[in-house]
């Protein structure tokens, strides 16, 4: 791959749309993804965060699964991910971007022990017997489990957390630079969530290992990310430094998702440097501003971003900011 001035991952107007043809009716078409751009450095993460159906999920398949986009480029360490057009390069990229799912069994194979998950990845880089047993182990204290309890077990032996470990252990077992982390801790209890974050940012400083965060959850999203892009209806609407997207939030749809969050030590701050954690328009206003497509976008400080949607009434628009 090319060299170190190009991000791990970049997205350059991505869009997708996807053309449902019903049995009977009319052919119905999704923009799934509208003009996305994003950029993720080595051993950094990016969170998207975004209610259900803004397309998160989308962006994350869309680095994971090689699928044809409608327009726009996708590339890893500044080489274009559509040239991937021999078996050896899709399969070494591939390696090199691992999915983990919200569901911990999904991509585990309940008849297979987890030394079986681990060995099979480990192989194929070419280790053989005792070598790769001590890998095996290796790779399960790297994600913080005992190898004794561990090895022989099967996956519905676990718990979600450790099985959502097992998942980034295996990543490690193909040695990956990306993570597509989907809403990694959803399905988990409460108490054991944030270990399984704290592991993730772990792997990122000791490993430099780039997650891309996908999560519902704004307030987790500043916890292992650095930067933020926040995503409404196949758009990004704000992206910056997670904190100042969090503390600083501009765009309405992003007060909107920070007025949820339960955690009162995130607080909203308004332009003015008033905090106002009343948020007086209505949250259908809000969703409806925000499905206007998005055009310019401004930079409110350093690195962060408003995007403003192009055909707005300007009144709405800042009667919506300053709320
Ligand atoms: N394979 C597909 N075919 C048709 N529509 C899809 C497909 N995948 C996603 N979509 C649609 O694209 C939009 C974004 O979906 P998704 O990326 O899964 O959102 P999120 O992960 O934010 O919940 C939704 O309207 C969804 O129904
Ligand atoms: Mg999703």
């Amino acid at each position: 791959m090319e060299g170190n001035s190009s991000p791990l991952l970049q997205l350059e107007n991505v869009t997708k749309t996807f053309t449902l043809k019903p049995l009977f009716g009319s052919e119905k078409r999704v923009e799934a993804l509208r003009n996305v751009s994003l950029r993720l450095e080595a051993g950094r993460a990016l969170a998207i965060v975004g209610e259900s159906g803004s397309g998160k999920s989308t962006v994350g398949r869309a680095v994971t699964r090689l699928f044809q986009l409608t327009s726009g480029r996708i590339l890893f360490a500044g080489r274009d991910i559509a040239d991937l057009t021999t078996r050896a390069d899709r399969m070494r990229y591939l390696s090199m971007v691992q999915m983990v799912f919200q569901d911990p069994f999904a991509a585990l194979n309940p008849a297979h022990t987890i030394r079986h998950h681990l060995v099979r990845p480990l192989a194929l880089r070419g280790l053989k017997s005792a070598a790769l047993e001590a890998a095996a182990r290796q790779t399960l204290a790297d994600v913080e489990l005992d190898p004794d309890m561990t090895l022989d077990k099967y996956p519905h032996e676990l718990s979600g957390g450790q099985r959502q470990r097992i998942n980034l252990a295996r990543a490690l077992a193909v040695d990956a630079r990306l993570i597509v982390a989907d809403e990694p801790t959803s399905m988990l209890d409460v108490s054991i969530r944030r270990s399984v974050l704290d592991l993730m940012r772990r792997l990122k400083h000791e490993r430099a290992i780039s997650f891309l965060y996908i999560t519902h959850d704004i307030a987790t999203a500043h916890y292992i990310a650095e930067e933020t892009a926040v995503m409404f209806a196949g758009q990004i609407v704000e992206y910056g430094p997670s904190a100042s997207v969090i503390r600083n939030p501009q765009h309405p749809y992003t007060r909107l998702l920070l007025s949820a969050v339960p955690d009162p030590a995130v607080r909203i701050v308004g332009p003015s440097g008033a905090e106002s954690q009343s948020f007086s328009v209505d949250a259908e206003t809000v969703r409806d501003f925000s499905r206007r497509p998005v055009g310019q976008s401004r930079e409110v400080v350093p690195g962060h971003f408003v995007y403003h949607h192009s055909d707005m009434n300007p009144s709405i628009g800042e009667a919506a900011l300053h709320a």
